[in-house]
């Protein structure tokens, strides 16, 4: 068996003080990857030292870049000075999804690499269509061999006029970052707007790249030869802003978020406004304050692409919407399976209602009660923190590793808040997991159209 690590929370009680944010997993991700364009060494600052974070500072060493750190202050330096290794280590590679993006700054840079298709999890099948379509677009090969791929381009990549039929933030990412070595032009249409993308443009732009159009749905990179070394500081983490203020509306607190950006949070700030909670925002903080009387009314969620409402907090959006006075229906337009999370939820005690994969009905406000849960996912392992310190009685939470992936340090950072949470590591996992729920009875699809 191996070694579990779990929290133990216990619920019921107002939090209050203030929480620091830290740089943003989903654009350290990506720098450290493009760290593999340039043959100059780069410092990145504020880096999350999370599990997803650490793996791929593994993964890019493995590949033969030099790396420095990173250090307990979140400093660490890449040089990619000489020969790189082009194939993807199989099992790294599939642990994280995120390994995708390392493929075009090293075909970009080798004209050659091969990776495993990357791993799904419980949020969707995950696939890699716009990634294939951008490189064969890009004049490269690819070729398909023991459920590895294999992506040459041994005249180097050329410019190209790519329409991405989905939005992909990965894909908007990873095209774009081996477009900055190609010849010629490449112009990316229905681009990813997520601001970690135009963190990531900024930067390379910085290195000397030649990229405009970032955070517009239309991306334009005119190739350049090489690009030089240069220092990274880490944006702030929009989605653990976004956890922490949802933390603290369905808690019923006051609590002072710093480091962060919140202008980066209309869509959230929308939702809770409206639900009655008090949001003032200042140049890199929000305070948030839960604690008046009146019942919180709920409102509709989207997921949309950004800046509508992020899929990331989705799952901590539900558990806040199970507090609030009444119905309201939340549409997860992102990723197929994003929802299954929500059975574990209903044997907390939340009424839900699931009318299909990508639609759920949440009715409030409900009595939260603490029980054993395991993390599914990082976001989904979020909101059970939030479930757990809303619920009343022990909850334990298993597979915390999810939740490591994506959030530093949460425990420490939790009690000095006043939440009662502790890490224990044990041997058993609970019996119950969220598949086995998704087939229980008591959450069978209702097929409700109601109103909302
Ligand atoms: C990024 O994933 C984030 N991960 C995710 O955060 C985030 O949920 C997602 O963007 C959406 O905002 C990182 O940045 C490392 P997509 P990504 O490609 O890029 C479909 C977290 O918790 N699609 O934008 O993998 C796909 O199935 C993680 O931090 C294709 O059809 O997501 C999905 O339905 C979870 N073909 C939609 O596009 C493709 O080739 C959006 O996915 C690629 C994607």
């Amino acid at each position: 068996m191996t070694q579990d690590q779990q929290f133990i929370i216990r619920g019921g009680r107002i939090l209050s003080g203030t929480v620091r944010v830290g740089g943003a997993k989903n654009a350290a991700l990506k720098v450290i990857a493009a760290s593999l364009l340039s043959k100059e060494p780069w410092r990145i600052e504020r880096l999350p030292l999370v599990e997803d974070v650490l793996r791929v500072v593994e993964l890019v060493r493995s590949l033969g870049v030099a790396v420095s750190g990173p250090q307990v202050d979140g400093t660490v330096i890449l040089h990619a000075e000489g020969e790189v290794v082009s194939d993807l280590d199989t099992e790294i590679a599939k642990r994280i999804r995120a390994s995708i993006v390392l493929t075009g700054p090293i075909l970009a840079r080798q004209g050659r690499v091969s990776f495993p298709h990357p791993g799904g999890c419980v949020i969707g099948e995950r696939p890699i269509d716009v990634f294939l379509k951008g490189y064969r677009a890009m004049g490269a090969e690819v070729a398909e061999e023991n459920d590895r791929y294999v992506v040459t381009a041994l005249g180097g990549l050329r410019g190209a006029d790519i329409f991405f039929p989905v939005v992909s933030v990965t894909g908007t990412e990873t095209l774009m970052m081996a477009a900055t070595l190609a010849k010629g032009t490449t112009v990316l249409r229905n681009a990813a707007m997520e601001p970690e993308v135009a963190s990531l443009a900024d930067f390379l732009n910085a290195c000397g790249a030649r990229i405009s159009g970032h955070g517009t749905p239309t991306i334009r990179i005119e190739g350049v030869d090489a690009l030089g070394g240069g220092t990274y500081r880490t944006m702030p983490d929009r989605i653990e802003t976004g956890s922490f203020a949802l933390m603290a509306a369905a808690t019923r607190s006051k609590i002072a978020i710093e480091a962060c950006e919140p202008s980066h949070l209309d869509a959230l700030w929308d939702l809770l406004q409206y639900a009655g909670v008090l949001v003032e925002k200042r140049e890199q903080s929000v305070l948030i304050d839960a604690t008046g009387s009146a019942p919180l009314a709920p409102k509709n969620i989207t997921t949309h692409e950004y800046p509508g409402f992020a899929t990331d907090l989705q799952a901590p959006a539900v558990v806040f919407l199970t507090q609030c006075s009444g119905a309201a229906r939340v549409h997860e337009t992102i990723f197929e399976g994003r929802l299954q999370w929500t059975g574990d939820l209903v044997r907390m005690g939340a009424s839900i209602e699931m009318a299909d994969p990508h639609r759920v009905f949440v009715h409030g406000p409900a009595s939260l009660r603490g029980r054993s849960i395991k993390s599914p996912d990082i976001r989904a392992g979020m909101a059970f923190v939030i479930a757990a310190l809303v619920a009343e009685g022990e909850t334990t939470i298993h597979n915390i590793y999810q939740i490591d992936r994506g959030y530093e340090k949460l425990e420490e950072r939790l009690r000095r808040i006043g939440a009662d949470i502790r890490r224990v590591t044990g041997n058993q996992e609970p019996v119950i997991s969220t598949s086995s729920v998704a087939d229980d009875a008591s959450y069978a699809l209702s097929g409700r159209t109601g109103k909302f």
